[in-house]
């Protein structure tokens, strides 16, 4: 019996800002996010959408198909938690009206709790084979306004259904993983946005990596060239690239500029378009490989990388299966990317500073999302959730 991803289905809000506005208005060069470091646009949450409506939306085309009672347990993935109790998850049960019998935990490790949940469902799956799980990876990305971090803000979500013999990919058991504590990125508790030491964030991506596959060869029989495309978190395109040419190089594959692009560019279609997106940016990247690749991915093995920093990151394999195209949402996906509204600078500025209420008073919140679900108030520090 095989385990792994029955399908895979992403949401992002409908506002982005264009780098391009946002280098002129810090009189960059455009070029440094398009090129340097592989982003054209960002993607931000209207005022009525947070990590609850986004995964919402993510996950009800598949609850749309296999109905109310299907899930046994949804793993809820977030860098960005909204309370410090209550699991964000519990909103999602219930604006999708699933059964009360399915159990729901957040899950948190910065960009990489997705994984850890991936990998905990593949289990759950493993010990008894009629178990689907759900699980959601939803996130928003805010840096200080004016920092080095603030042209990979954006947001987004994905959900998975895992379940056994799925119908888009087997997740092969073995994985390499790697643990060290460091402060490349963090967020204490009374802050909304991540303090990051950037430069020395990538090199510890990249050492991560690198401790991961050695690990991972210890683990599995796969090597390198048993691998046809990798997958790599998404902080920003140009990481991939970085952590490509670093696998390679460990490797010694001596593979040209032109044969490594191939194996990792129709990875990062998306996420230029959205901007990092933590714990979902993995997975989004996984969709743009799926649905992008002008070629039959059966049979094929894909390498994914997870890192999340302070830090803890895993590499693992997964192979696509047989008419797996037939499951993908990639019309949906097109449609939802295509009827996108470009902010303004100044719009821009207002979705960032949009008040955020402490005082426990009754604060009403105007529709504005185009998601099915949204964020409608928040009253006595209770957040209310409602369907559009
Ligand atoms: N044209 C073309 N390229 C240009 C350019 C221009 N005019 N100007 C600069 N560039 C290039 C630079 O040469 C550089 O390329 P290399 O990295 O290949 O050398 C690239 O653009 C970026 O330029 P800088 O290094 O000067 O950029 P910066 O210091 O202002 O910021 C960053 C870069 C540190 C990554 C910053 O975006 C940041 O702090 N981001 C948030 C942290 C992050 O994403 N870390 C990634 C690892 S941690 C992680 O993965 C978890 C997570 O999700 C956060």
């Amino acid at each position: 019996m095989s385990v792994g991803i029955d399908e895979i289905s992403f949401y992002t809000s409908s506002y982005y800002l264009d780098l391009r506005t946002l280098a002129e208005r810090q009189g960059t060069d455009p070029n440094k996010y398009y090129d340097g470091i592989g982003q054209e646009k960002m993607a931000m949450a209207a005022h009525d959408e947070d990590i609850v409506t986004l995964a919402a939306n993510a996950a009800l085309p598949i609850v749309e198909r296999i109905g109310t009672d299907a899930i046994s347990t949804i793993l809820f993935a977030t860098e960005t938690g909204i309370d410090q109790s209550k699991a964000a998850g519990v909103y999602v049960h219930r604006l999708l009206g699933l059964n009360s019998r399915c159990r729901v935990v957040e899950l948190k490790h910065a960009c990489y709790s997705a994984t850890a949940a991936v990998q905990m469902a593949c289990a759950l799956v493993a010990r008894n084979p009629s178990k689907q799980v759900l699980v959601i990876a939803s996130d928003v990305a805010r840096y200080d306004l004016d920092s080095p971090g603030e042209a990979t803000q954006g947001c987004g979500a994905v959900a998975m259904l895992i379940k056994a013999n799925p119908r888009v990919l087997e997740i092969e058991p073995e994985s390499g993983t790697h643990t060290e504590d460091v402060m490349d990125f963090w967020r204490p508790n009374y802050r909304t946005t991540a303090l990051v030491d950037g430069k020395y964030s990538t090199k510890i991506y990249l050492t991560s990596l690198k401790r991961s596959w050695e690990n991972f060869c210890e683990e599995s029989a796969v090597r390198y060239g048993d691998i046809d495309y990798f997958c790599y978190h998404l902080p920003f395109g140009k990481m991939a690239q970085k952590a490509h040419s670093q696998l390679a190089r460990v490797n010694k594959t001596g593979q040209t500029p032109e044969e490594l692009a191939a194996q990792i560019e129709p990875t990062l279609i998306y996420n230029r378009l959205i901007g990092n997106c933590y714990t979902a940016s993995m997975y989004i990247g996984l969709c743009s490989l799926l649905e992008q690749l002008n070629e039959d991915l059966t049979d094929k093995r894909i390498g994914l990388f997870s890192y999340g920093s302070g830090s803890v990151s895993e590499f693992f394999t997964a192979k696509v299966v047989s008419g797996y195209q037939s499951a993908l949402n990639t019309v949906r996906h097109a449609e939802l990317l295509k009827d996108r509204t470009e902010l303004s600078y100044e719009e821009y500025l207002t979705l960032y500073r949009y008040p955020d209420p402490r005082d426990g008073g009754q604060h009403v919140i105007e529709p504005d999302t185009q998601g099915r679900f949204r964020l409608a108030a928040i009253s006595d520090h209770k957040r209310e959730y409602v369907e559009r």
